[in-house]
């Protein structure tokens, strides 16, 4: 395949994830705090998150271990697995969410989102980068690493907080406090958003860049459920806290 059809392809599937933003306006996605019934049978919240996310992880690794990339390319592959090697093995293990369900619906359409993501990101490291040592001098390199470190940072943060507003055994949901929590209702997917764009200006590609459209199109339309949410369950929520950007939106 050629490099212009592949990035076609990337092109269309980032058109596909902007339709899948538009869909996501009407229906929300439900697990977590949205789960419900209706939506066909359910598993393990903590399976169904290592099911979904693990393609990611091992479609990068088999690209990755298959062909001969560069230093550059290799630190792009090291910081996707670095990052699903988390989301897929620590998270679940991690989140107190007491034998709650998830439908499969939503495992096997992460499963799809997952494996078409890290199939394009993976296959274009694996056979059409020109990355050299030069490009760790260049521009991209150095503000993408820092938003992808700072993004992770953040995400790890706000993730951590969430899960501790629970005591082992607990059940229910509380408001949130501190750190970025002060300004937003989702520092959690604002850390992630910002992982994902620096992961985007490292790579500086279209398998890139038609990820974090995808990441964009379903963390932002979760963020406003999740805002939304929590200012229809506690009367006390703070006024002034917005959705996903301190002090704008
Ligand atoms: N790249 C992507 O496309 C993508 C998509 C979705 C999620 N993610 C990432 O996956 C992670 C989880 O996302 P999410 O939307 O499921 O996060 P979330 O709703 O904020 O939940 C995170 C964890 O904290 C618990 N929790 C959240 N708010 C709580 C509260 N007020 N009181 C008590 N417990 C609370 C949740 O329990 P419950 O499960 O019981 O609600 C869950 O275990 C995030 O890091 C996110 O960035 C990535």
């Amino acid at each position: 395949m050629t490099l212009d059809t592949f990035n076609l392809i990337c092109i269309i599937w980032a058109v596909v994830g902007v339709a899948s933003f538009i869909l996501l306006q009407f229906v929300t996605a439900p697990y977590g705090r949205h789960v419900k019934k209706g939506w066909g049978p359910q598993i393990s919240n903590k399976l169904g998150w290592i099911i979904m996310e693990a393609p990611s992880l091992l479609l990068l690794l088999y690209f990755y271990l298959s062909s001969d990339q560069s230093l550059y390319a290799s630190l792009l592959s090291f910081l996707w697995i670095f990052h699903y090697i988390n989301r897929t093995f620590i998270y679940p293990f991690r989140i107190r969410t007491q034998g709650k369900k998830m439908p499969l619906l939503i495992v096997g359409s992460a499963i799809i989102f997952n494996c078409i993501n890290a199939g394009l990101n993976g296959y274009f490291l694996a056979n059409y980068e020109t990355y050299t040592i030069a490009s760790f001098s260049h521009w991209h390199f150095y503000i993408g690493i820092s938003m992808f470190i700072i993004g992770f940072l953040i995400n790890q943060i706000s993730d951590n907080i969430l899960i501790h507003l629970r005591k082992p055994g607990e059940t229910g949901y509380k408001i949130p406090k501190g750190f970025l929590f002060n300004y937003i209702s989702c520092p959690n997917l604002l850390g992630e958003l910002i992982q994902w764009t620096g992961f985007a200006i490292i790579a500086w590609n279209y398998p890139a860049a038609s990820f974090l459209i995808w990441t964009a199109a379903n963390l932002l339309p979760r963020a406003m459920d999740h805002h939304k949410w929590y200012k229809n369950h506690f009367a006390a929520y703070p006024k002034k806290r917005r959705i996903i950007v301190p002090g704008i939106w």
